[in-house]
């Protein structure tokens, strides 16, 4: 009961939802895609296996994973009148106000797959969606700094492809390292689904009003930029910079601890996890192999593993449960690679992108499903007598 009206908590239309998908154990530190562990998957697939496997629910064989790359491939290429919706924007605007603005509007240039009560064009839709993000991240990333759009090229692996738009320019190809394009390709993995988090859910509610695939993955491009949620690989290496040597952490220990400092360990914690995020597992021993392979010595690689080890013997962060999560060591590797820490959120969206999709499809082939509607507990007013204006 609250005052005038009556709440039901157990009414949750979109409270809870069923998935065949992903399972997360936060308790035990297990995340499991179809079934199988993510630290296998990491180890042992490469993305486009991983894709299939959330989208069809099996891992393919061999003739499958072939048949799926060049289906994929096929659609890297985007529409050309593509090129001069980017011109419209700042040069120096956020590369993911342009992912929002552009993968928002795909629909316009792809219409002939926005029918969502056709399997067909369900099926086409989700292959353009993840086969163009990595084209339309990599313009967004060129747009910034003022180098021309490089073409996607067929004879090239997922990540290699995504590389090589990147950080080729007419005058030289990028040299695309075995070591930087597997981590290239394992940071997609880590980061291609986690269950009903923030912006899945946001993907799944936008879709269950029968709004087009395009804008139902912008929408989830939006929730995933808070820095609470994919923006925080960004947050953690400019709090990294801010900490800037080990002495001071003690200080931003404390800051983060401190209730009126809205500072917060950026990297740490996670609402699902009571335990280490197994994905941070991962990324951590990638960082050590990358820097090691690329001849970087990062300071802030040292810097975080010294934070890391403080936090997890400190009472505070112990009691609390508070873990690195999955935003903790990526940024560290993607800086490493070249990426500008503005583009760390985009590389986040382009591998959550697969599993945005396999979720919206999920949903949208659920005879049961209905329009999100989350219901509220009302504290407002109970019913009031009208007060005209010259009574007020
Ligand atoms: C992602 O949901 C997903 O699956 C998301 C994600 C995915 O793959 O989609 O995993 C990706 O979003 C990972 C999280 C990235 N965000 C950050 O690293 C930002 C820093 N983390 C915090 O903002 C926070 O931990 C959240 C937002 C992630 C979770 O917030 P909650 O749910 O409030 O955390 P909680 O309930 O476990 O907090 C318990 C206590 C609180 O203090 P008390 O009120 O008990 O005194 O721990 C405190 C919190 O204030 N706390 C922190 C903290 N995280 C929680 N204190 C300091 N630093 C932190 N990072």
């Amino acid at each position: 009961e609250t005052g005038y009206f009556t709440y039901d908590p157990g009414f949750t239309s979109t409270g809870s939802c069923e998935s065949e998908i992903t399972y997360i154990d936060g308790d035990e530190g297990i995340l499991l895609h179809r079934g199988y562990r993510i630290e296998d998957l990491a180890e042992n697939c490469t993305f486009m296996e991983v894709a299939y496997l959330l989208l069809r629910g099996e891992l393919p064989n061999q003739q499958e994973k072939e048949d799926f790359e060049q289906t994929i491939t096929y659609h890297t290429m985007v529409h050309e009148q593509l090129l001069n919706f980017y011109r419209g924007f700042r040069r120096d605007a956020h590369p993911m106000a342009v992912m929002v603005g552009v993968v928002g509007a795909l629909s316009s240039f792809y219409h002939d797959s926005t029918d969502i009560t056709d399997p067909k064009q369900r099926m086409i839709a989700s292959h353009r969606l993840i086969a163009k993000m990595p084209t339309i991240a990599a313009m967004a990333y060129k747009y910034s700094v003022g180098q021309p759009f490089i073409y996607p090229r067929n004879d090239l692996s997922y990540a290699e492809d995504f590389l090589h738009m990147t950080f080729s320019v007419p005058a030289e190809q990028y040299k695309i390292s075995p070591t930087v394009a597997r981590a290239m390709d394992r940071i997609f993995i880590l980061h291609a689904d986690h269950e009903q988090n923030a912006s899945t859910s946001t993907v799944r509610i936008a879709g269950s009003s029968g709004a087009n695939p395009f804008a139902c993955i912008a929408a989830g491009i939006s929730c995933l930029w808070g820095p609470a949620h994919g923006g925080a690989n960004e947050a953690v290496l400019n709090m990294l910079a801010e900490i800037g040597h080990k002495d001071n952490i003690p200080k931003f220990i404390e800051k983060a601890k401190d209730k009126n400092d809205p500072f917060r360990l950026m990297g740490f914690g996670h609402r699902v996890y009571k335990n280490i995020d197994p994905r941070a597992t991962v990324l951590k021993k990638s960082a050590d192999e990358v820097l090691a392979e690329l001849g970087v010595d990062d300071p802030l690689l040292e810097l975080a593993q010294e934070l890391e080890q403080i936090a997890r013997n400190d009472d505070y962060f112990v009691e609390r449960k508070l873990f690195p999560n999955v935003d903790f060591y990526s940024g560290i590797i993607l800086k490493a690679i070249g990426f500008p820490t503005s583009m760390f959120t985009v590389l986040f969206a382009l591998a959550r992108t697969v599993g945005w999709v396999a979720q919206w499809n999920e949903m949208i082939t659920d005879p049961s499903q209905k329009i999100g509607r989350p219901r509220q507990l009302y504290k407002g007013n109970t019913e009031l007598p009208f007060t005209p204006i010259d009574k007020r």
